[in-house]
């Protein structure tokens, strides 16, 4: 399984969601990469110092004597790497152009680990350009935060249109395995309402499981922790591990 976390909207939980899936994923016993794919290297600071970090994921798929095996680093979590990202990869595109691979770069790192990694996870930036789509190409599912906001639904257009284009040539077997949502207010009307907007237009692929608002979730990657160690018996810990729970029953 490997899981592309993906949304071109900034902000809307895709790496809250990466950390803490990988997380509760590992935490299930099966080896796990988190692969961070977002020059922002979000998704990497929440488990490492930058100092731990030398070769990242942009040295991998630029280079072709680099393998993805030599920029992976064991997190805190048990079970849990880190393929980490760093500011670099904002230069990917330009490095690519030309390249008659340039989408195809992440796939072809990773299928020397599948055997170490049955389970990967990876964190997109918000655009929908090489980098995102190097993620779709090498995936078998995709998973879509989507933020219960006002504007939750502008781009999906966009975002499908650019999963219907991966799906046509490069990778016909990737799936839609759900959108969840994310920063979930229960107590007003509005964000009822945007559940049931959402629901309308990806009907039985939202999952179950909501990401309530929590102010746990946004604090746990300053102590380089998961919510699971950071804050196990709070609302964000019980619904990061639901959502597991149905990732791997869809998956
Ligand atoms: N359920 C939540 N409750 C409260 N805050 C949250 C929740 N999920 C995410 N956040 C906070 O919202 C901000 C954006 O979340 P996050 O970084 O996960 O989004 P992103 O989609 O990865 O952003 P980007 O597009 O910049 O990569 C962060 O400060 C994060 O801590
Ligand atoms: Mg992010």
């Amino acid at each position: 399984m490997i899981v592309a976390i993906a949304n071109q909207k900034g902000g809307v939980g895709k790496t809250t969601t990466a950390i803490n899936l990988a997380a509760a994923l590992a935490l299930r016993g099966r080896r796990t990469l988190l692969v961070d794919l977002d020059p922002q290297a979000n998704s990497t600071l929440s488990f490492l110092d930058i100092g731990q970090v030398s070769k990242t994921v942009y040295d991998a798929v630029v280079d072709g004597t680099c393998g993805l095996a030599d920029v992976v680093i064991k997190s805190p979590v048990q079970n849990l790497s880190i393929a980490p990202a760093r500011i670099a990869l904002a230069k990917l595109e330009a490095k690519l152009v030309g390249e008659m691979d340039a989408h195809f770069r992440l796939k072809d790192k990773l299928a020397p680990v599948l055997k170490d990694y049955p389970q990967i996870v990876i964190d997109c930036p918000p655009t929908l350009g090489l980098l995102t789509v190097n993620a779709l190409v090498a995936a078998t599912h995709l998973l879509i935060p989507i933020q219960s906001s006002y504007f939750a639904l502008e781009g999906t257009d966009d975002l499908l249109e650019t999963i219907e284009k991966v799906r046509a040539r490069p990778n016909p077997a990737l799936r839609i395995l759900g959108v969840v949502i994310t920063m979930h207010d229960k107590r007003t009307a509005l964000a009822r309402d945007i559940r049931l907007q959402i629901q309308k237009v990806f009907g039985g692929k939202v999952f179950k499981t909501v990401i309530t608002k929590s102010v746990r979730l946004e604090e746990s990657p300053a102590y380089k922790e998961s919510i699971f160690t950071f804050a196990p018996d709070s609302t964000g810990a019980t619904e990061y591990y639901r959502l597991c729970e149905e990732v791997m029953d869809r998956a």
